[in-house]
C-alpha cells in the first residue's frame, strides 16, 4: 500500500497522515515499515540468492528499529565510527557482520573494533594500515583487512557524493594497493583478504558499475599473474534511487541492480562478492512531514514557510538535491515557489522554483524520499531539536521510534 492517497489524503500504509501530525506533531520523519522489509527483501533476491553479502551502510539512517528489521533480515553492518559500531552492537549485531570503512579512524575506533572482533576492516591509506598494524600486534591479534582502491572512475553524480575519482580523498591508488598486495610481510598482524571500492552514491546508470567491474577484472587478473592471491571483493554501495517519483515501486530498480549483480558474478566469479547499500534501503521508505507557517511574496517570488528546514533535510541546500514535494490533499491547483524553512540561512530550501500545489496556512506538505541522509545528517542549528521518526507498522499502528529531541536535553549538554 505504501504512500497512496486515499480519499483524496495522502496515506502511510492505510494511516492517514493527518492523524499522525496530529498525534506526533511536525516535523516529523514517517517511515514506512512495508517498503523497508520489501527493499530489504528485493536486496536479498538480488544479491544476497547471487552469493553477495550485504552490509547496510547505516550512514543512511541509524535508527535502531531500522537497523534491528535489517538485521532480522539476515543483513550485516558498514560502520564508519564509533558512534556507529556501539550502535550495531546495542541492536545485537555480532563482530562477524560488521565492518568499518571510511578515511579516517582513530586509535580508539582500532582498539574497539578489533575488541568486539568485527569482520574486516576497509583501509584507506598507509598510515592507516601502519596505525592498524601497530593496534593488532598490541592487541594480540591479526586484523582481517580489504584495501580501499580508488579506480579512478566517474560515478556520473553530483560531485559531493563521487568519491571514485582520483582528486577525491578516498582509496588508494592501483599502484598503492598493489604495493601493499605484494609486500605483505611488512604487516605480520594484517591479512590482507581482499579489496574494496566505493565510487559514488546516487548512481543511476548501470555503466560506472559496469567500468568498475571491468576494471576490478582486469586488475585481479594482473595481482594473480604475479602470484597475489584474495578472496574478498567488496563493491561498496551508491545504488541510486527515483527522488522524481518516490512513491514508485522498488521493483522498477530491480532490473537495474539485477544488472549489476549478473555482470559482477561473471566477471568476478571466483572471488566472495559484498556490497554495502545505505540510500536504496530507506531513501523512499520516508517521508518528512511539515506545516506550513505562511505564504509571503517577495517581489514576483513566492516563498511557503514550513516548520521543517535544511537541519531535518540538508540534502538541497547542500547538493542541490530534488525532493519532490506533495500537498495532504491532492485536489489542489498549482503554482511555482520556494519551500523554505524558519532557519536564518538564504540555502534554508527544502526546494526552489518548483511548481508545487497550493498550499493555505498550517496546511501539511510532505516531503518526499526523505528515509536516507535526512535524519542522519540532522542538525540543532538555531537550537532547533533534532525531528521525531515515527515508523507506520505493518498492521497500520505507529511507533515512535525517536523522540523528538527536548530543549533539557540540549541545554543540559552545556552545562
Ligand atoms: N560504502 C561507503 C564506503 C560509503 O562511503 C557509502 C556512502 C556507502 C557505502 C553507501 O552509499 P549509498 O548506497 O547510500 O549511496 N549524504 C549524501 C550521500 C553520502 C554517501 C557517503 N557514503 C547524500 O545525501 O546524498
Amino acid at each position: 500500500m505504501a504512500f497512496t492517497y486515499i480519499d483524496k489524503r495522502l496515506h502511510c500504509d492505510g494511516v492517514d497522515l493527518h492523524d499522525v501530525a496530529g498525534k506526533y506533531g511536525t516535523p516529523a520523519y514517517i517511515y514506512s515499515e512495508q517498503i523497508l522489509r520489501r527493499n530489504a527483501d528485493v536486496l536479498k533476491n538480488v544479491f544476497v540468492e547471487r552469493g553477495f553479502k550485504v552490509s547496510y551502510a547505516m550512514k543512511a539512517n541509524a535508527n535502531p528499529t531500522i537497523l534491528n528489521l535489517f538485521k532480522n533480515k539476515g543483513l550485516g553492518v558498514d560502520i564508519v565510527s564509533e558512534g556507529e559500531l556501539r550502535m550495531a552492537e546495542h541492536c545485537g549485531f555480532k563482530g562477524p557482520e560488521i565492518n568499518f570503512a571510511g578515511v579516517g579512524k582513530s586509535i580508539k575506533e582500532l582498539d574497539l573494533a578489533l575488541e568486539f572482533k568485527i569482520d574486516h576492516f576497509n583501509v584507506e591509506s598507509r598510515f592507516e594500515l601502519e596505525q592498524l598494524e601497530e593496534r593488532a600486534k598490541n592487541a594480540g591479534k591479526k586484523a582481517s583487512v580489504l584495501l580501499r582502491l580508488n579506480p579512478d572512475i566517474d560515478p556520473q553524480t553530483h560531485p559531493h557524493i563521487s568519491t571514485g575519482l582520483k582528486q577525491n580523498k578516498f582509496g588508494m591508488s592501483p599502484e598503492k594497493v598493489r604495493h601493499f598486495l605484494t609486500h605483505t610481510e611488512m604487516y605480520p598482524h594484517i591479512r590482507f583478504d581482499g579489496i574494496h571500492c566505493h565510487i559514488g552514491s546516487q548512481i543511476v546508470q548501470p555503466q560506472p558499475f559496469y567500468d568498475l567491474i571491468d576494471y576490478l577484472e582486469e586488475f585481479t587478473s594482473t595481482l594473480r599473474s604475479e602470484g597475489v592471491e584474495f578472496k574478498h571483493i567488496d563493491l561498496g554501495g551508491g545504488f541510486g534511487v527515483n527522488y522524481n517519483d518516490p512513491f514508485e515501486d522498488i521493483l522498477e530498480t530491480t532490473p537495474f541492480l539485477e544488472s549489476i549483480a549478473e555482470r559482477a558474478k561473471e566477471k568476478l566469479r571466483d572471488y566472495q562478492l559484498h556490497i554495502q547499500p545505505g540510500r536504496v534501503l530507506v531513501a523512499n521508505a520516508g517521508i518528512l512531514l511539515t506545516r506550513v507557517l505562511g505564504n509571503k511574496e517577495n517581489g514576483d517570488h513566492h516563498f511557503v514557510i514550513v516548520d521543517g528546514a535544511t537541519t531535518d533535510l540538508i540534502r538541497p541546500a547542500l547538493y542541490d538535491a530534488y525532493h519532490s514535494v506533495y500537498s495532504y490533499q491532492n485536489d489542489r491547483p498549482t503554482h511555482v515557489a520556494d519551500v523554505v524553512g524558519p532557519v536564518c540561512e538564504s540555502s534554508d530550501a527544502l526546494a526552489r522554483n518548483r511548481e508545487i500545489p497550493e498550499f493555505a496556512k498550517d496546511e501539511l506538505m510532505i516531503i518526499g524520499s526523505a528515509g536516507a541522509y535526512a535524519s542522519s545528517m540532522g542538525s540543532t542549528y538555531n537550537l532547533r531539536p533534532l525531528s521525531p521518526e515515527i515508523l507506520v507498522g505493518i498492521s497500520g499502528e505507529t511507533q515512535l521510534i525517536r523522540d523528538r529531541q527536548s530543549f533539557d536535553e540540549m541545554i543540559s549538554l552545556y552545562q
